[in-house]
């Protein structure tokens, strides 16, 4: 029989660790439906979804993240069978809320789930990463971690490491009507940081990291202040510093882009705070021209 999975969106980053942070997104998700075949191969049987770009994707596997990523495990696992595989999409393309990502762990979870001996969750990270660097160029774990996993995460190159976090933290994601492509958010980075800079940003990660542990939302409001890549990539988010100012104003604990944009997302101390300023920071993107979703939910 076939075996559906989905994966939440996520926001990659939470602003102050970079390619190393990620938390799941209560919001728009994808699904994958996973079947054994026969041939020792994977096919893409079909890719639809209600989001712009879907018919553009490829149905190739070794060109399809969550192609790319099953033909990562079939190999791997060395397994006698392959996989016939159909996406929905409900995470938008170039969003910033992982949409390539999610794709991939659905479909290595429905897969694994078809396994005569499936692998635990954190087994699955590398062959993930094999379908992530497909869409991005880059080989990063920041919005698969956090959908395989659940909640708030570090993903480094070999790990994926899920954090006990508050229950109070909830968070406002918002995602614009417009589109960044992560190889265009990721080029701005490309010249030399200074080191001053990565000390900051580093103590801003301990505090944050610390906070976190402790349940101290003012260490926490330390630390989540990126000083590395925002300023970098604000210029490419219309509509950014509004979203932000509207996020501070309400009473955030911070607020920055979501993975390389343009979605923008803000933390709290509690629900209702989040659920107040949702609306003041979806008017800042309206007030840019862009039409925008807020979703609210808990990291
Ligand atoms: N960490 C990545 C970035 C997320 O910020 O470029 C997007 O894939």
């Amino acid at each position: 029989g076939a075996v559906s999975a989905f994966a939440p969106a996520s926001v990659g980053n939470i602003g102050v660790g970079f390619d190393l942070l990620g938390h799941a997104v209560d919001g728009p998700r994808d699904i994958a439906t996973v079947r054994r075949i026969d041939a020792p191969a994977v096919r893409i049987d079909s890719i639809d979804g209600d989001i712009a770009g879907v018919e553009r994707l490829p149905l190739e596997a070794a060109r399809n993240t969550a192609g790319g990523a099953l033909l990562a495990l079939r190999d791997a696992l060395d397994l006698p069978f392959g996989f016939a595989l159909s996406l929905h999409k409900g995470i938008p393309l170039g969003s910033g809320l992982g949409g390539s990502a999610a794709s991939c762990v659905a479909a290595l979870v429905a897969a694994n789930a078809l396994l005569d001996a499936p692998l635990p969750r954190e087994a699955l990270y590398g062959f993930a990463l094999d379908g992530e660097v497909l869409s991005s160029g880059s080989r990063h774990g920041d919005n698969v971690a956090p959908m395989l996993l659940g909640g708030v995460t570090v993903a480094t190159a070999s790990r994926a490491l899920r954090i006990e976090v508050p229950s109070w933290l909830h968070a406002v994601v918002v995602h614009p009507d417009q589109v960044l492509e992560t190889r265009r958010s990721r080029a701005v980075l490309a010249e030399p940081y200074r080191l001053p800079d990565l000390v900051q940003q580093t103590a801003h990660l301990a505090q944050f990291l610390l906070g976190l542990q402790r349940g101290d939302a003012e260490l926490i409001r330390d630390g989540l202040r990126d000083v590395l890549v925002e300023p970098r990539r604000a210029p490419l988010i219309p509509g950014f510093a509004a979203v932000k100012a509207a996020a501070l104003d309400h009473g955030a604990l911070g607020s920055s882009i979501s993975g390389g944009g343009p979605s923008v997302f803000a933390w709290f101390a509690s629900r209702e705070q989040a659920e107040r300023a949702a609306p003041a920071m979806r008017e800042g993107f309206v007030d840019a021209g862009f039409d925008a979703r807020a979703y609210v939910t808990p990291v």
